[in-house]
């Protein structure tokens, strides 16, 4: 469960923040899930940057662990194996494409559609990293797949 990191002042920590592992064990792994507060989150690392979001995507609940990233209009993206949602791993935006019928040729641009996924803090402390949940009171689509409802319902397909 959570652990204070040891040696310093527990201060130091940031303010409830969920331990997910050392730092060691998540680049090793790259991609870690772990309930941490009873939300399902993934802490992911890519090109040495840690990323935290909710583990299911914003569309229909699927892994997004076992995504793929990419980049796409200059953003890095973790792309859902479900139906190929993007998402932005910083802002947890989902992106899309549309053409526009009137250019010629039809050339697609990307769009965004605005924040969907709840991405999380993540901090590093003493070669420990915890995650901090984003507490943003708006409802951000990806939280429906944190549910007690939809967890019913996934317990009993
Ligand atoms: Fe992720 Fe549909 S569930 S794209």
């Amino acid at each position: 469960e959570e652990e204070q990191a040891s040696c310093t002042s527990s201060s130091s920590d940031p303010p409830s923040a969920h331990f997910i592992g050392t730092k060691d064990d998540v680049v090793q792994a790259k991609r870690v899930t772990k309930l941490v507060g009873g939300r399902d989150v993934l802490v992911l690392c890519h090109l040495g940057q840690l990323h935290a979001m909710d583990m299911r995507c914003y569309h229909s609940g699927g892994p997004l662990q076992e995504g793929d990233i990419e980049e796409f209009d200059g953003r890095m993206c973790i792309v859902c194996p479900w139906h190929q949602y993007k998402i932005t791993l910083a802002e947890g935006e989902g992106l899309y494409q549309k053409v526009n019928p009137s250019s010629t040729p039809p050339k697609p641009t990307w769009h965004s559609k605005g924040i969907k996924q709840r991405v999380h803090l993540v901090t590093e402390v003493n070669g420990n990293v915890y995650v901090t949940f984003n507490d943003s009171l708006d409802t951000i689509d990806s939280d429906f797949y944190q549910t007690e409802r939809y967890r019913t319902i996934m317990n009993k397909a």
